[in-house]
């Protein structure tokens, strides 16, 4: 055997003690990638070790080439078990950090409430829709037709002066009542109609505890053949006991123009009579108005305001303090 065979035998084995050793110790599978590309790649160890061969005798030859063989197996060997090992170890610490501990308590979130002018309107929907009425909504920029005019309150009627209305540069105003949405709806629609309508309305007034110059209404209305005040009465006293409970009313004679005739509906909380809707049975000219024949169909209409009922129902002593959103006085309202 020639010395220059016995040396590159030595110069193998001792690549191979050392390479699977450096595989073993590889903590990531990155450095294991190096080590791959160090020892067995292209310009490798083994490779360039395997570059001396050309100096031995050619009968010599067939003897190292074997040997490198069974070095590149062990490294190869070693680096899929030193691969395998890894990954299993980074399956496992994935699992473990995303492990779930169900015996955890769990985390805090404040429960929010319904602020108390939705919690009105949510149950007087809920009121009328299981009465069979549909709910119904319309704009909040509105035509002096649909506010007024349709509603039997032409532009030189007195009635106007009852209400400061915004007006807007281009001739159309905010709604200063929700009734509008009775004309909108009549105009859609044929009757029998029973028709819900909540919303925003606007009125030029001085902002003080009791008003606001953005509040909310809701707009009742019925049209049908046969409909009396006495259907007008039973249906604001089913309303007013569900929302109020069992307490007294009254109607008191009054005007509006779009119904005739008309009347104020007082509830008595607390020992006092309290004014808390407008009502009446719809005047004929509206019904005109939107192509209804009075003839036929009568009908009755009522409105109220939703701040008012809000603060009747809870004791708010300001209109105010239902707009700025103070945490300390919405929690109250569960
Ligand atoms: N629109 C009236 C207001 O804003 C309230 C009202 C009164 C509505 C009588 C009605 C009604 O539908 O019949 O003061």
């Amino acid at each position: 055997m020639s010395n220059q065979l016995s040396n590159l035998e030595a110069q193998l084995e001792a690549l191979r003690h050392e390479g699977e050793n450096a595989i073993a110790a590889a903590d990531n599978l990155e450095r294991l990638e190096e080590l791959r590309v160090s020892y067995l790649g292209k310009k490798g160890q083994l490779s360039v070790l395997l570059g001396g061969m050309g100096k031995l005798p050619a009968e010599e030859r067939p003897k190292i080439g074997a040997i490198a063989n069974t070095v590149k197996e062990a490294l190869q060997t070693g680096i899929e078990k030193q691969r395998h090992n890894l990954e299993a170890a980074k399956i496992q610490a994935q699992l473990e950090s995303e492990t779930i501990d169900v015996t955890m308590p769990g985390e805090y979130r404040p429960q929010g409430n319904i602020h108390p002018l939705n919690g009105i309107i949510d149950r007087t929907l809920d009121i009328f829709v299981g009465l069979g009425y549909t709910v119904a909504a319309g704009p909040e920029m509105e035509s002096d037709y649909y506010n007024f005019e349709a509603l039997n309150t032409p532009p030189d009627h007195p009635a106007r002066d009852m209400q400061d209305t915004f007006y807007l540069s281009d001739g159309n105003l905010l709604r200063t009542h929700t009734s509008s949405v009775q004309i909108r709806y009549m105009e859609q629609e044929e009757p029998p109609i029973r028709v819900v309508a909540p919303g925003r309305v606007y009125r030029r007034d001085t902002v003080d505890a009791t008003h606001s110059a953005v509040f909310h209404q809701i707009e009742l209305l019925a049209v049908d053949e046969g409909l009396t005040f006495t259907d007008l009465k039973g249906t604001i006293k089913v309303f007013l006991n569900e929302m109020f409970g069992d307490l007294p009313i009254r109607f008191r004679a009054s005007y509006f123009p779009f119904t005739e005739p008309s009347a104020e509906v007082d509830l008595q909380w607390n020992g006092r009579w309290l004014e808390v809707m407008g009502c009446g049975m719809v005047d004929p000219n509206v019904l005109k108005t939107v192509g209804y024949d009075p003839e036929v169909y009568t009908g009755f209409a009522a409105g109220f305001g939703v701040e008012r009922f809000a603060m009747v129902l809870h004791q708010i002593d300001d209109i105010r303090r239902l707009y700025n959103s103070d945490l300390r006085f919405l929690r109250q309202f569960h």
